[in-house]
């Protein structure tokens, strides 16, 4: 009777699964949520490894805040400001917030680039401004290209409310993931031909979850593809500053500065947060930086509906301004994470296990094709649950990336200390060792039936020379094996 009466109360979107629970990568937090971690009150729970979550630098935050309380309005020296934070604030934001972002936007690329406060448009994370995005540049129906493997939460974001499709393009392991012109040419000629309009190609990079970043020469081929099918170009860069070492991150901004002669920059925009590189997921703020005007202008009146508080708008300008502070900072996040990876990285291989190459992101990407009974997504799931329920780490699987190849699994690495890291890295040495024993053992059975079917083997030609075929005396290997 409920069921009937929802049914026909609400609308499609809300009773469809446009939201993405459905999926292992859910699942894993769900499992982490009912069972999780404490290193004394649950130290059998489930350690969370599926968040990427940039925890390594909250102590150079909490420095800054106590030095600096009069950029909080909750605080005796900021309090003056109180009235003017609480009223109701034009939808453009702070002056001094954009100028902040603009600028920390160029610090980050390290200084290649200069950032136009006016094209800074801000919004509910990078969550609200893929979305808003979407909705400036594509009608429902339109299409996207997104190399895989990507970010899970893009289904959401670009398709739910939208109406958009994702069209996800492959890539493959033998170079990295890196996508190719010819494969998305491919994709785009495909959709095409079937009446999809395609109005983009959404990359990321650096990327999640590979934790790499793309080389001028594939962002280049890139462009070109875009500019000459005359589809959007869309670059989340929302880990930008966690690039640590060789190779540097290249942001489009720079290819774009120069191919100037060549490029239509209403084509082009970037989607930027400060969730991943400042580690303020909670704060909610989101950039769409685009190139064209008209964007920037719907975008903006659109943020009505995701604007960042004025309280955060006024915190983040006062520390974003402060440049001794955003340096020390990034240069410490920068070297932490590339510890944190390093440390993850040479673990896992004296286990055996391999991982991709990188120096981005939060996270690596764990090679587990040879932990699988078979290449297939089905066993990936398997040893999915195993994880989770056995070994409970809450890693996510590649096909929830859209991967490709099976066996691939996303490693979170910086949402916990180093005493987590540990317990974890124990685990997984638990995990090779008992998964070693097993296939010994299954080795040493097959082993066996195989000498034993080659002794009954040779036994049944020495029966065949020496007996009729009728003979009532049965071998004893028979019986043995029934
Ligand atoms: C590539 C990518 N884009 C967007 C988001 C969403 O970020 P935000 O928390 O700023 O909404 C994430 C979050 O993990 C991400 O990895």
């Amino acid at each position: 009777m409920v069921n009937q009466a929802s049914s026909t109360l609400l609308s499609k979107m809300a009773r469809s699964n446009g939201h993405g629970e459905e999926s292992h990568y859910f699942d894993g937090w769900k499992a982490y949520e009912s069972d999780p971690y404490h290193s004394v009150s649950n130290p059998n729970g489930v350690i969370q490894m599926g968040l990427a979550e940039n925890q390594l630098c909250f102590d150079s935050i909490q420095e800054w805040i106590i030095k600096n309380p009069q950029a909080s309005i909750c605080s005796a020296e900021g309090l003056h400001d109180f009235k003017d934070v609480a009223i109701y604030q034009d939808y453009h934001g702070l002056p001094e917030f954009r100028n902040a972002v603009a600028k920390f936007m160029t610090r980050v690329r390290g200084g290649k680039v200069e950032f136009e406060p006016d094209r800074v448009v801000m919004s509910g994370g990078a969550t609200g401004a893929q979305e808003t995005l979407a909705f400036c540049l594509a009608d429902s129906g339109d299409a996207f290209l997104v190399p895989t493997p990507y970010y899970p939460g893009f289904d959401r974001d670009l398709r739910w409310r939208t109406g958009i499709q994702l069209i996800p393009v492959t890539t493959k392991s033998s170079n990295g993931f890196k996508p190719d012109v010819e494969t998305l040419q491919s994709a785009y000629d495909k959709a095409t031909a079937e009446k999809i309009s395609v109005k983009g190609l959404l990359l990321t990079n650096p990327s999640n979850p590979l934790g790499t970043v793309l080389d001028k020469e594939s962002l280049r081929s890139i462009l070109r593809f875009a500019q000459s099918n005359n589809i959007h170009l869309i670059c989340d860069e929302i880990y930008a500053g966690t690039v640590s070492g060789f190779p540097d991150f290249i942001s489009i901004s720079e290819i774009i500065e120069e191919e100037k002669q060549h490029t239509n920059r209403n084509l082009i925009h970037i989607i930027y947060s400060l969730s991943k590189d400042l580690g303020f997921p909670g704060f909610r703020v989101g950039i769409i930086y685009s190139y064209n005007d008209e964007v920037v202008n719907c975008a903006r009146k659109m943020s009505s509906f995701g604007l960042v508080s004025t309280q955060t708008q006024r915190l983040v300008a006062t520390m974003l301004a402060d440049d001794e502070f955003v340096n020390e900072f990034l240069e410490r996040s920068a070297n932490r994470l590339d510890k944190r990876r390093k440390v993850f990285a040479e673990e896992l291989a004296k286990l055996g296990i391999g991982s991709l190459k990188g120096n981005a992101g939060l996270f690596l990407w764990m090679d587990l094709r040879g932990f699988l009974d078979e290449q297939s997504v089905e066993a990936e799931a398997k040893l999915w649950r195993v994880i989770i329920n056995q070994v409970k780490l809450n890693v996510s699987p590649g096909s929830s990336f859209h991967c490709s190849e099976p066996g691939w699994f996303r490693v979170c690495i910086a949402n916990m200390d180093d005493e987590t890291v540990n317990a974890s890295l124990t685990r997984i040495e638990n995990f090779v060792a008992h998964s070693m024993a097993a296939r010994k053992r299954k080795s040493l059975r097959l082993q066996k039936n195989l000498q034993v079917s080659l002794s009954f083997k040779r036994l049944q030609q020495q029966e065949a020379l020496t007996m009729s075929p009728h003979s009532p005396i049965s071998s004893p290997l028979v019986r043995a094996r029934t």
